[in-house]
């Protein structure tokens, strides 16, 4: 059944199918988290123990980064088994008991589905390897014989989203040089044909795999690429226009129109539980597209990017936030708001460089300078982020918070070449750093061989300044930027309404005031000298006032 758009609209927000609309989701990266075991790998275990963390921390869902068998060629979104748990990670017992954990606790379970490509370990790419071209086990790939009088050409010069060649020779099961196969990312990586209804049929089965354990949504990962047009002529890398910049469908990968047939099919399976499972796609696309992944007949929910992409701008966020509301009640889906997650270069850094626009802005001239140039300014930087995240978080939509975005943690420049383990690092020599800087694990104390992360050194080294963030130390510390979370998470709780906002115009455009219907303000001050703030009480502040005013890069709420 379809629910009119208006009604989910003003739906109340503690109805529980309608949890995930104003949820607070916060995201593990599992093998960063908690190691309970002392492999120098966060695992399911580490997770279940944290779980009275997480319930103080006041989230209303984890979304759980991928924790399936994988070779890690890609930090876990190189799956081999879509059914199973990585068994560094854990087992399947573990991962139900994390379940029932989480649910005692009140908290909901997100978990990553990767479909446009498996790990090159799969079953199915080791049969496809292994048979002969033609064959029905290479129908679930995209292979393609090479150009070239001997086929020594790459079926076409498109480029992998983490650089170097899209396409990989294979060695036929006779020794010989072979056919192509498709790789949207890294090598390991191999696409699926989503043509192939057997490759539908198995993500099906996958979806009601971890529905009927209990999982209560999904991410989907690279959402948009799953149907592809790859009829001859493949047209030149040049000549296609760039992942987000399409409007029309046509590119031959990017959001094609036919992806949405089978995000309906999901949809209904999604629906047959009770709450309807939910998901949100990760979805580069224009934004003018992101509403036809979010709609009610499709994933439920879309990634919005704008605010991650963005300066630290009065202006630009403002412009952000109206357009994605006016989308939402176009679409009756409701928004999503994130400034940090496993990709990019966190927040807190950010905000401490010179302003520019893009994913990662002037922070990738930062990290490949190793961490030189331009100069961070820490402090800035966390008390801007402080700022930012108080003002998402009294957004009407969902807010997806990233681990270790509560202790204020900056990025990890300092980590040598041979502890690295991103793909785009290995194939960018030189033009990229990758993304291991924010996948460094926890410290939860300021001793400790791991800073209590583990019994030994973590997979990804923590460098020494992270002590003082530690969970342990937070706890202690008045004005923490733990505290601060904790509190402004409770405090969202007791004050959700309905999702609208209505701005305050104030003189100053450097401060961004607005108001939900239950008459809770959220004002940010952009400006460098303090501001007066509106009538009102004072519920929390993101930096302490000044003087009973509101000095700059600070956000408090009002009612
Ligand atoms: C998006 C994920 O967030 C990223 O970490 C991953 O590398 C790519 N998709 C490929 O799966």
């Amino acid at each position: 059944m379809t629910i009119p758009s208006q009604t989910l609209v003003t739906a109340h927000p503690v109805q529980d199918a309608t949890w995930w609309r104003q949820a607070a989701v916060y995201q593990i990266y599992p093998r960063s988290f908690s190691d309970s075991n002392g492999d120098g790998l966060g695992d399911i275990r580490g997770i279940t123990a944290k779980v009275p963390y997480l319930q103080r921390l006041g989230i209303d869902a984890v979304w759980l980064s991928p924790f399936y068998p994988s070779a890690l060629a890609d930090g876990g979104y190189d799956v081999d088994d879509y059914r199973n748990v990585d068994r560094r990670l854990g087992t399947l017992d573990d991962f139900d008991e994390m379940v029932s954990a989480l649910h005692d606790a009140g908290i909901k379970l997100i978990v990553d589905i990767v479909p446009n490509h498996s790990s090159n370990r799969h079953a199915w790419f080791r049969e496809a390897l292994a048979s002969p071209k033609g064959s029905a086990a290479r129908e679930r790939y995209i292979f393609r014989d090479g150009k070239g009088t001997n086929g020594e050409l790459p079926p076409s010069d498109w480029e992998s989203v983490f650089g170097g060649p899209a396409w990989d020779r294979v060695t036929e099961p006779d020794g010989t040089s072979g056919q192509w196969y498709l790789h949207l990312f890294a090598t390991e990586q191999p696409d699926f044909n989503w043509e192939n209804p057997e490759v539908r049929q198995d993500f099906l089965k996958t979806l009601r795999f971890w529905s009927d354990r209990g999982v209560d949504g999904f991410r989907i990962d690279v959402a948009h690429a799953l149907m592809k047009d790859l009829r001859e002529p493949l047209p030149a890398w040049a000549d296609m226009p760039a992942e987000d910049e399409t409007t029309d469908g046509t590119h031959p990968f990017w959001d094609r129109d036919e992806v949405h047939e089978i995000y309906a099919g999901w949809r209904a399976l999604f629906n047959e539980y009770d709450p309807p499972r939910t998901a949100v796609a990760e979805a580069w696309v224009h934004a003018d597209r992101r509403g036809r992944y979010a709609r009610a007949e499709g994933l439920g929910q879309a990634f919005n990017f704008d605010l991650l992409q963005s300066a630290y701008d009065a202006g630009q966020f403002r412009e952000i936030i109206t357009r994605n509301l006016a989308e939402s009640e176009v679409t009756g889906a409701p928004s999503t708001w994130v400034f940090s997650n496993h990709d990019v270069v966190r927040h807190a850094t950010r905000y401490g460089l010179p302003k520019g626009p893009g994913r990662n802005g002037p922070a990738h001239a930062w990290l490949m300078s190793g961490g030189t140039e331009p100069v961070l300014d820490r402090e800035l930087g966390t008390r801007r982020a402080r700022a930012a995240s108080l003002l998402m978080l009294a957004l009407p939509g969902s807010s997806y918070l990233y681990q270790g975005e509560e202790l204020g943690l900056h990025e990890v420049v300092e980590i040598p070449d041979t502890d690295r383990q991103d793909p785009t690092f290995f194939r960018n020599p030189g033009s990229e750093i990758g993304r291991d800087g924010c996948r460094v694990p926890l410290p939860w104390t300021a001793e400790g061989v791991a800073l209590g992360f583990g019994a030994t050194a973590a997979h990804l080294p923590q460098p020494a300044w992270f002590s003082s963030y530690a969970v342990a130390v937070q706890e202690e510390q008045d004005g923490s930027t733990l505290g601060l979370y904790r509190e402004a998470l409770a405090l969202r709780r007791s004050l959700q309404s309905d999702e609208q906002l209505k701005w305050v115009d104030e003189p100053n455009a450097q401060v961004l005031h607005f108001v939900r219907p239950n008459g809770w303000h959220s004002v940010t001050n952009f400006a460098p000298e303090p501001v007066p703030l509106p009538a009102g009480t004072v519920l929390i502040s993101s930096s302490p006032l000044a003087e009973g005013k509101l000095p700059a890069d600070t956000t408090a709420w009002i009612i």
